[in-house]
């Protein structure tokens, strides 16, 4: 009897099924295992381009290959890059030295030790020290000189300096003024890390200036000079003339008239010598505190002494403040510009009007007065405007072309200032600007 004859027949069935199911499930398992495998080879082929495979052991090292084939090819351009950017420092860095060394101006780095670590050859030069190694500041530029004082209070208090003159001598002996710009730098924590300082030679442009200053002297001197020469001649070529004639005896006048000429001739060069004196020589200042409004009063009493000024009238405006001045150098400033007033409008038949007008501000912690005088004169030509305070020039036939000359003198000598303010065929405002505090 065979096996299956000791089995009974329900379970026979059951074993049967059993295999049935068995054999069922191991099927789809293995096409569902199947079906994954291929969607997953799918995927790759569609994402690389690695070559297709006979089986999997090939295809998962055709895909390592191609892996590595583009880190190789990454690792290249990365290499490439990386070559390109150190040759890119390596130019920039030899273009800053080749600048830095070439420069015509000093360039100095310290520590925060005070140790010069970096100094160009234009430095050596300027301060004429050859050697830095191992050295701090103080040793180099002396510990009293003022580069060495500002480069202490940079070290220390981080304190920038951006271009200011400074004087420094040389350990030969040289004077030499120079530029100097000074900024610290910090480290991480904000504290102050070492200093860098430029510094440009100044001597030669100061030389240059002053050699220029010079000769616009000697020009203005050549051109007062000439200016005086011909207020002389003229005067000097009236006074022989009337005295010719008094000597000739050729007098159809009274002698007493033609004596009056000649004083009159002498009282004008006299008022030109005084003039000039005054302009040229430094002025010296007996300061008290002036009330500018009756110093222009009294001028203008003074001048309505001429005939022709008699029906000028007189306008105040504003408010004037006592100002710290010299009473008598204030009084002749104040009666040239009242003059010039005057002759501006002189021709008109009443005499005209002169408004005077003060008002006080406030300008850099100091307070100021500014006297604002108009006339309703003929105006001063455009041309002419930049040449009015130059001395002798005049628009005058009887002119010396020293009023506002003297009355810039004296303005700029109290510590103020004089412009014409506006003019035109109307009139014309001359302002002048004084201050209230005590300051000369
Ligand atoms: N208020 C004014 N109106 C018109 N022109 C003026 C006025 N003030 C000055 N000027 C012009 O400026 C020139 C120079 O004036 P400045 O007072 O220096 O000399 P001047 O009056 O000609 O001669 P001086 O004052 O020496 O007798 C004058 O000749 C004139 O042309
Ligand atoms: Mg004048």
């Amino acid at each position: 009897m065979g096996p299956a004859s000791h089995l009974s027949k329900p379970r026979l069935s059951l074993l049967i099924g059993s295999s049935i199911m068995l054999v069922g499930l191991l099927g789809l398992g293995f096409y569902l295992l199947h079906k994954t495998f291929q969607e997953q080879r799918a995927d790759l082929d569609l994402s690389s381009k690695s070559p297709r495979v006979e089986n999997e052991a090939t295809f998962a090292m055709a895909t390592m290959q191609g892996v590595i084939a583009r880190m190789k090819e990454q690792e290249r351009e990365l290499t490439g890059l990386r070559r390109a950017a150190e040759q890119r420092e390596r130019e920039s860095t030899r273009i800053s030295e080749n600048i830095i060394r070439e420069m015509p101006s000093g360039l100095m780095v310290f520590n925060r030790q005070g140790f010069i670590t970096a100094a160009n050859p234009a430095v050596r030069t300027l301060l004429g020290v050859d050697t830095w190694s191992r050295r701090r500041y103080p040793e180099i530029l002396g510990a009293d000189s003022s580069l060495a004082t500002q480069i202490r209070e940079c070290l220390e208090t981080g304190k920038t300096t951006t271009r200011e003159t400074i004087e420094y001598t040389t350990p030969r002996g040289d004077v030499r003024l120079l530029g100097m710009s000074l900024s610290s730098f910090h480290g991480p924590g904000g504290e102050v890390d070492g200093a860098v300082c430029l510094l440009s030679d100044l001597t030669e442009t100061r030389q240059l200036q002053e050699q220029i200053r010079l000769k616009e002297h000697l020009a203005a001197l050549g051109a007062m000079s000439a200016g005086i020469a011909h207020e002389f001649k003229n005067s000097l070529a009236t006074i022989s003339g009337y005295a010719q004639m008094l000597r000739d005896g050729k007098l159809s006048y009274s002698d007493h008239e033609f004596a009056e000429r000649i004083v009159m001739e002498i009282r004008s060069l006299t008022r030109v010598v005084t003039d000039f004196l005054a302009v040229s020589k430094p002025l010296q200042l007996t300061a008290s505190q002036v009330s500018p409004k009756e110093i222009l009063l009294h001028s203008m009493e003074d001048l309505q002494r001429v005939a022709d000024f008699q029906q000028v009238v007189l306008k105040f405006e504003g408010e004037f403040a006592p100002v710290e001045g010299d009473e008598v150098l204030l009084r002749q400033a104040f009666s040239n510009i009242l003059r010039n007033a005057c002759e501006a409008q002189c021709p008109q038949n009443d005499g005209g009007s002169i408004v005077i007008r003060g008002e006080t501000f406030r300008r850099g912690g100091e307070d100021f007065l500014r006297i604002l005088v108009s006339d309703a004169g003929k105006g001063i030509l455009p041309t002419d405007r930049d040449k009015i305070f130059v001395p002798f020039f005049t628009t005058k036939p009887s002119g010396s072309g020293l009023g506002l000359a003297l009355v810039q003198k004296i303005i700029l000598s109290h510590g103020g200032l004089v412009t014409l303010e506006s003019s035109s065929s109307q009139g014309t405002t001359f302002a002048m600007v004084l201050p209230l505090a005590h300051k000369f």
